[in-house]
């Protein structure tokens, strides 16, 4: 599973980048917001430190308003795919995205009929939420189980970007479930690296070192 960023900080995308290890961004309004900064401005930024694709949200209510919105964030950087949100006038709309060649995430994605039919329209990306799902007590794992697995039968290319991810074992569940991204905040990629035991063996390694290291 790829591992995303899921954030519009540019500090935190700077450093996730130079761990060799991410191979996207997502970012949505509310991210941005917290930036206190331009979204356009803050995207192309972000498209310019990271290799791979970086999502970016349209916010317009019809299909032909989503549509010009997707050419103006995809005109920003090649790398720009467009977020349009899950519901007829975003079906509408990815479905001409997609014959023009424009890469679409279907985002708010919460069960399987979704995911289908964004597939159908032509998503490059769909995504569903895991974390608001488990909010409001259904299991947000089992709607990416089910979306990866009927993806397979039918040979869909759509690619699955878990999202909502809020801990660490929400992350190990979408690999186990075959998403083919994770899209992670940055507080849970950083626990992600811990473990108890290999902090207490860099420790004692380091400790046992000093002991013959004027040897
Ligand atoms: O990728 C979608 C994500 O940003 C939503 O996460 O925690 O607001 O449900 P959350």
């Amino acid at each position: 599973m790829k591992i995303f960023l899921d954030t519009a900080n540019i500090d935190q995308i700077r450093e996730v980048n130079d761990w060799g290890i991410l191979a996207g961004v997502t970012t949505n309004p509310s991210l941005c917001a917290r930036e206190k900064r331009s979204m356009r401005e803050c995207l192309a930024e972000i498209a310019g430190i990271v290799a791979g694709p970086v999502s970016a949200e349209a916010l317009s209510m019809s299909a032909v308003e989503m549509v010009a919105e997707a050419r103006e964030l995809a005109a920003i950087a090649l790398n720009i795919n467009v977020k349009i949100p899950m519901c007829v006038e975003g079906l509408k709309a990815v479905s001409r995205l997609a014959a023009e060649g424009i890469k679409t995430n279907v985002t708010l994605i919460f069960s399987t009929n979704q995911a289908l039919m964004a597939a159908a329209a032509g998503a490059t990306f769909v995504s569903p939420f895991v974390g608001r799902l488990d909010d409001i007590g259904n299991d947000g794992m089992a709607i990416v189980e089910d979306i990866v697995d009927v993806y397979d039968t039918y040979g869909i290319e759509s690619q699955v970007i878990a999202a909502s991810l809020r801990h660490p074992m929400h992350v190990t569940q979408a690999a186990r479930a075959g998403a083919h991204i994770g899209t992670v905040p940055y507080d849970v990629l950083v626990q992600m690296v811990k473990h108890p035991l290999t902090e207490a063996g860099i420790k004692r390694f380091s400790e046992d070192y000093e002991k013959i290291k004027h040897l």
